[in-house]
């Protein structure tokens, strides 16, 4: 018997990129491989990378922890209770939401543990969850993961990626127990609105359902528009736990330091088995993270730079024959359709050989989004350097649709 017939069968068919060449963009060497072969890398969602971008008070606190001694030791499993007072008080100011930071925030290593966490204790076997497609492409495994089964909710380009409450309707079973919503959501750059957040809370509160927000993107919201956390919705905060992160807003992803926020009765599940679930996260993160929330008026820099480049790709995508493009509502990723050109695997590859950019093929944020590619418009310092890749993509593009004959619509 092969030893992965023992394990769970969600995990035992999975490519971690060590016996096979696998298109995952975060295992195997094939990223390495195509760095040394100097090509952008506009497939991560790492704000600025790979170039420095720590903010000067975050860098001075680092070193201070570090003299301290402090790191060399846990701070608590549930996270800094300084942190925790500075996430409830930017989270009242956000979203007019209360929290107490010692009963209803829990730090984690990252919202991708986050989510992982925030799901494990409602999923029985078979158990099913809604997750919006497209979407975060993690969010369609973990269900599946944790031995419950993903159903996906189709959202369509005509609405402009936003939800159709019927469509999760359509799919309510008797064993529907959670709804994902990625908010603002990666990869179509959608920022829910105040309307249809009510529609999917009244879905969740008809049918006994709980939310898991993923708000990783919560602070790149252009223009001003409302972000609202599906928590703070009438009859959500009981049934509703929120993951946030300091990854993309704030552009600390190499910290990893993430949180949950949730009401008292949900936490005390999470307080209990934190240790078993993340752990504790990194004492010099969290020391180092702090002067961010003290003051967070850098964030505003970036999404200017971020606004300035997704002006640039749309005007620039939406000239190319068989290429389109919506102007991104929050996220520093564009969502691309290339569908006119080709299929999202042939125009990904094509893009490295004759562009020498790696995006990220569509069909990884689910079944919608065959036919699209996202590309991380948020990569580099210099927005020059990021005009520079697109250009390249552009550059590309266009030859391709003139190969094909395909003609400006
Ligand atoms: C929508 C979304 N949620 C969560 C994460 C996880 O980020 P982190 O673990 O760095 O907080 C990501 C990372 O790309 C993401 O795009």
């Amino acid at each position: 018997m092969s030893i992965k017939e023992l394990m769970r069968p969600a995990f035992a068919q999975l490519d971690g990129g060590l016996f096979s060449v696998t298109e995952k963009a975060d295992v195997g060497d094939v990223q390495e491989r195509m760095k040394e072969m100097g090509v952008a890398m506009m497939s991560w969602a790492d704000p600025f990378m790979p170039d420095p971008s720590l903010p000067e008070s975050v860098e001075k606190a680092a070193i201070q922890a570090i003299k301290s001694g402090a790191p060399a030791h846990y701070i608590m499993p549930i996270g800094s209770p300084d942190l925790k007072t500075l996430i409830a008080k930017r989270t009242k100011e956000r979203f007019g939401i209360d929290l107490d930071p010692q009963r209803n925030i829990i730090i984690n290593p990252g919202s991708d543990v986050g989510l992982m966490f925030a799901m494990a204790p409602w999923i029985n076997p078979g158990d099913e969850v809604m997750v919006h497609d497209p979407s975060y492409g993690s969010n369609f495994l973990n269900a599946e993961l944790l031995g419950g089964v993903t159903v996906r909710v189709p959202s369509y380009e005509e609405d402009g990626w936003h939800l159709r409450i019927e469509e999760y309707e359509k799919r309510l079973t008797d064993k529907t127990k959670m709804v994902l919503l990625t908010n603002p959501n990666n990869p179509t750059g959608v920022c829910y609105t105040k309307r249809e957040l009510e529609e999917l809370a009244a879905f969740c509160i008809k049918n006994d359902l709980v939310c898991v927000a993923d708000q990783a993107f919560e602070d790149t919201v252009f223009d001003g528009a409302p972000m609202i956390s599906m928590a703070s919705i009438p009859g959500m905060w009981e049934r509703t736990v929120t993951v946030c992160s300091a990854s993309k807003g704030m552009a600390l992803s190499g910290l990893r330091v993430g949180w949950i926020y949730a009401n008292d009765v949900i936490m005390d599940v999470y307080y209990g088995s934190a240790v078993n679930m993340q752990g504790a996260t990194s004492t010099l993160g969290q020391l180092a993270v702090m002067p961010a929330f003290e003051d967070d008026s850098f964030i505003a820099d970036y999404m200017q730079k971020y606004d300035n480049r997704r002006k640039y790709a749309f005007d620039l995508f939406n000239s190319i024959p068989g290429v389109s493009m919506k102007m991104p509502e929050a996220t520093f990723c564009i969502w691309i359709n290339i569908s006119g050109l080709g299929t999202s695997t042939e125009i990904t590859k094509y893009l490295i050989e004759e562009a020498r950019v790696n995006v990220n093929d569509g069909k990884f944020y689910g079944t919608m989004g065959q036919g699209h590619l996202r590309v991380v418009t948020g990569c580099f310092w210099n927005d020059s350097d990021c005009f520079a890749a697109l250009d390249r993509m552009a550059d590309a593009l266009h030859r391709l649709a003139e190969k094909k004959h395909i003609g400006v619509r």
